[in-house]
């Protein structure tokens, strides 16, 4: 049996549907007021719990073959890099180890190990990361780019006003992941022999600017982009403000402003090396937003 934490999150319900359509046995992580009805239905293990509680990710563990960790800590669930990111993922490879766990999918991010100072989350996964390889359980460390699924609210929203809001420079590249593929990818990952010990940065097949999003919504919907570019320092105004009433915030908005600050993207060589190992082909951004918006 799966374990999938994270499981109502944008990469965790892909992976709870994916392993259910493949009619794998799969338990499911969640929050009590999580919205989880849907991985029930589809025949998913529910467990209740919460990853800041030892004992609950200590029963979620009991009987499982393999563990994919997906959760994350964000400005919508309140949690913390350090409790979130860190702790429960540390916790999680622990009592993974004494289950008797026999893969170990662990998703982190691109650029996990640039040694970013501002940026909470990624120095939570970078640590993971080595615990992990320490560990002894044979794993998967995933470092994918930004996930295309987070550009379908901005998507809808360009098909109603022709506008796209981009925060800092657009030549920036990126290389922008099909939420479908990497979702496939850490499943098959407990399985494909070249992937067992591995870290595998995971991007889309394109290497696109981030103005090339706009044109890209442009060609999707027939209409002309307006493109409103704001500065780097906006974020910094923000987070300065926000700062001043919250810590936590200001803290997950200096892991926003260096996702916005930097390139985040996989060479040809890494993406030809992700679909000859998993033996598919990677969809583009284009095609992602096509199929999710029936255009
Ligand atoms: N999104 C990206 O572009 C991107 C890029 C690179 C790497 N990543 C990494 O990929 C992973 C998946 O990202 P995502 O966008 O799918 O995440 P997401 O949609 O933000 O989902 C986060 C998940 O973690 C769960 N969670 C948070 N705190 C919890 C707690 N205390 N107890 C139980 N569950 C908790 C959330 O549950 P609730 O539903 O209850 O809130 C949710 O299921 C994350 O590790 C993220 O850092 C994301």
């Amino acid at each position: 049996m799966f374990l999938v934490t994270g499981a109502t999150g944008g990469l965790g319900r892909r992976i709870v549907r994916l392993l259910r359509e493949r009619e794998q046995a799969v338990r499911a992580f969640v929050r009590l007021t999580s919205r989880y009805a849907e991985l029930e239905q589809r025949g998913a293990d529910i467990v209740i719990g919460d990853l800041e509680r030892e004992r609950d990710l200590q029963k979620a563990t009991r009987g499982i073959q393999y563990v994919i960790s997906t959760h994350g800590s964000n400005e919508a669930n309140d949690g913390s890099a350090q409790a979130i990111d860190y702790q429960a993922n540390i916790d999680l490879i622990d009592y993974a180890k004494d289950a008797g766990v026999e893969h170990f999918v662990f998703v982190s991010v691109l650029g996990a190990d640039r040694g970013y100072e501002d940026a909470p989350v990624f120095k939570a996964k970078y640590a993971v990361e080595r615990y992990l390889q320490t560990s002894g359980l044979p794993y998967t460390i995933l470092r994918p780019s930004g996930f295309a699924s987070n550009l379908l609210p901005l998507a809808e929203r360009f098909r109603q006003t022709g506008t796209y809001l981009l925060i800092g420079d657009p030549k920036n590249r990126s290389s922008i992941v099909s939420t479908d593929d990497l979702a496939q990818i850490a499943v098959d990952a407990v399985t494909v022999a070249g992937a067992r010990n591995q870290i595998l940065p995971v991007g889309g097949p394109q290497i696109l600017h981030r103005e090339d999003v706009a044109s890209i919504f442009g060609r999707v919907f027939n209409r002309e982009p307006f493109l409103i570019n704001a500065p780097m320092g906006a974020i910094d105004v923000v987070r300065n403000a926000v700062g001043l009433f919250n810590p936590q915030s200001r803290e997950a908005l200096g892991t926003l402003r260096t996702l916005l600050a930097n390139e985040f993207f996989c060479t040809p060589a890494e993406t030809d090396r992700l679909e000859s190992m998993f033996e598919m082909k990677l969809e583009s951004l284009e095609s992602f937003i096509r199929r999710y918006l029936s255009v």
